[in-house]
């Protein structure tokens, strides 16, 4: 599988796809191309690794760009590992059935424009839930609305600051980002 991710932040979901292709839990895969839209510590973890590493601005024809980019690369699944611009709606259609995201909430809870960051484990906190956990889902044109591949879930303890609900999330997060994309290239649609 050819993958193209892109990235806005720390980087933490992208660095472990690198170390699950190291430890060949993710076999036959490669990271083409990693895009991301804002200076972030993920752009250095990605040309650290001598992987063919973009910075695009933020405006109107952000989505276009990124197409671009991607059509010169044979691209099997495009990641959105903590990328925070929204892209088209033509950008989805086109990419339909081979675009995932990664949330940090039990979606359909906790989604949706704006639910990003800590914003999301605050809403967790203030409903009183018992459990949280992350998905790994298709992207569609409506905010965290495509079908849902793999979730994790955690138990949200007495006591639990947002802090360690973004701890328990990165946990979950890395763990079922890789099973989806093992479940995609094993041809297992959701
Ligand atoms: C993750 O919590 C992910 O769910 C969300 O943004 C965060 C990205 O973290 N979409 P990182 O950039 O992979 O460290």
């Amino acid at each position: 599988m050819n993958l193209a991710v892109l990235v806005s932040g720390n980087g933490t979901n992208l660095q472990s796809i690198i170390n699950a292709i190291d430890s060949k839990e993710l076999q036959n895969t490669r990271i083409c191309i990693v895009i991301a839209d804002r200076d972030c510590y993920a752009l250095e973890r990605s040309i650290d690794r001598d992987i063919n590493t973009f910075l695009v601005e933020r405006n109107k024809d952000l989505s276009s760009e990124i197409d671009i980019l991607l059509s010169s690369e044979n691209i099997d699944l495009i990641i959105l590992a903590g990328f925070l611009s929204i892209l088209s709606a033509n950008f989805c259609e086109k990419w339909k059935g081979k675009i995932i995201n990664i949330h940090p909430s039990l979606l359909p809870k906790f989604g949706g424009k704006g639910m990003y960051g800590e914003k999301v484990h605050q809403a967790v906190l203030d409903a009183g839930e018992t459990e949280s956990g992350a998905t790994v889902h298709y992207v569609t044109p409506e905010v965290d609305e495509g079908d849902i591949i793999v979730q994790g879930n955690f138990p949200v303890e007495k006591g639990d600051t947002v802090t360690d609900l973004q701890q328990k999330v990165m946990h979950t997060e890395q763990k079922i980002l890789i099973e989806a994309i093992n479940k995609i290239s094993s041809g297992i649609k959701n």
